[in-house]
């Protein structure tokens, strides 16, 4: 995907989350980097050797005194860049005090090159006066420190303290490195939708449904990575944002109608992965909060067909679109909708099950392309259902 070259040494610690660093070492290896990685003792209650061993294409690393190498950790400072990822709050302590007593931590101190960490623990944790302050010790010292993500944590409980998803710092390593990213969506414009819209019953009363814009933000990370150039509009996502792709947010329909009107004929391919509202609210609404009654009629009309209303069966362009279905004969609903629209592809997902689809991380998909030719994506990762429906747009594109 990438230039070969760079020698990165990447620090895997004892957090709960260090089970993504395989998926992180994978997408590093799979850009040709020469990767390394260290793991501390107690990351192994975690993740284990030999996956990150095969992901990463090098032995692990672990023990300081190791007799068959005994300067390990000065060969493996002579990198590039040094990553850690997780970084537990011991690691990032003792990275602060200048202890050596791993080969992770004297391999940090007897390297030159830049340093990047990814703090990830319980948002209690993350908030205690120690680690802010260690943290802020590192920072000034030219680490860079990418504080972690808001959201549900491995505990049960909310707060700041997750590792950003594998996908996000590769894409920040890359820009660190100065890598250009290139792969088979080189030169292509992608235009991706994602999300829920929500039309208005009053000013704090709206129509939605439960799609969190998980698929289409998968979709468009995995595009970037690709190579891709990507505007992603955002109805209503409160999900983290990547550097490198363009977002556009919106609300309504008719506001992603808007903004898709403002964008199409600067793209190869459209994919429509946002749960655009059928219905929106008649007349004028309310600016205000309707008053509490016992009984409250609306009138809901259709909001536009995008495709008719862009007049894209005519375009040129590439055009994927999604059809959530449940019930006998979905998959030849999902089908009609395909020849109707005159999609070059539509993503079917079956919204009657809970285990998948709206909200989750995980998806199972069967992608129908105009040939006939259907896809099967069992339960997988929305990430790598992503990647299936890329490997199709990259063939047809
Ligand atoms: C189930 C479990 C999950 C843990 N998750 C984290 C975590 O996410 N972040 C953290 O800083 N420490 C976490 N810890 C504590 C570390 O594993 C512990 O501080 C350990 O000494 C870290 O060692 P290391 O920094 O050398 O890897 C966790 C401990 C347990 C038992």
């Amino acid at each position: 995907m990438t230039q070969p070259g760079h020698k990165i040494v990447m620090g895997v610690t004892g957090s709960i989350a260090a089970t993504k660093s395989v998926e992180l070492a994978r997408l590093l290896a799979g850009a040709c980097h020469d990767l390394h990685i260290i793991q501390t003792e107690a990351s192994r209650h975690f993740v284990g050797e030999a996956a990150l061993a095969a992901a990463s294409g090098h032995p692990v690393a672990s023990d300081l005194f190791d007799s068959s190498d005994t300067f390990a950790h000065l060969e493996l400072a002579r990198a590039d860049l040094l990553v850690v990822a997780p970084a537990t709050a011991n690691t990032i302590a003792k990275m602060a005090a200048g202890m050596a007593d791993n080969l992770l931590l004297a391999t940090y101190l007897a390297a030159e090159c830049p340093a990047i960490i990814y703090p990830a623990m319980n948002h209690r944790m993350w908030n205690h006066a120690a680690v802010r302050e260690n943290v802020r010790l590192l920072g000034q010292r030219g680490v860079t420190v990418v504080p972690p993500e808001t959201g549900e944590l491995a505990c049960g409980e909310t707060g700041a303290g997750r590792l950003p998803e594998p996908a996000a710092i590769f894409c920040r390593i890359q820009e660190l490195l100065g890598e250009k990213i290139t792969g088979d969506l080189a030169g292509m414009r992608l235009l991706v939708t994602a999300g829920a819209t929500r039309e208005p019953i009053d000013a704090v009363r709206f129509i939605s449904n439960r799609s969190s814009g998980k698929m289409g933000f998968a979709i468009a990370e995995a595009a970037y990575m690709r190579g891709a150039a990507v505007i992603l509009i955002a109805a209503n996502c409160s999900l983290p944002r990547r550097p490198g792709i363009r977002y556009v947010d919106v609300s309504t329909a008719a506001g992603l109608m808007a903004a898709l009107e403002s964008d199409i004929d600067n793209c190869d391919v459209l994919i429509m992965a946002a749960a655009v509202s059928d219905y929106m609210v008649s007349g004028k609404q309310t600016m205000g909060k309707l008053e509490r009654k016992s009984k409250i009629n609306l009138q809901l009309e259709k909001t536009d067909d995008i495709v008719s209303r862009l007049g894209m069966n005519n375009t040129s362009g590439l055009k994927v679109g999604f059809a959530a279905e449940y019930g006998r004969d979905k998959l030849e609903r999902a089908r009609q909708k395909l020849r109707q629209k005159k999609l070059d592809m539509i993503v079917f997902n079956d919204i009657s099950r809970s285990d998948i689809g709206f909200e989750s991380d995980e998806n199972e998909i069967t992608i129908l392309t105009g040939s006939g030719r259907d896809v099967f994506v069992g339960k997988t990762s929305k990430a790598e259902c992503a990647h299936r429906i890329l490997d199709l747009v990259a063939a047809k594109g």
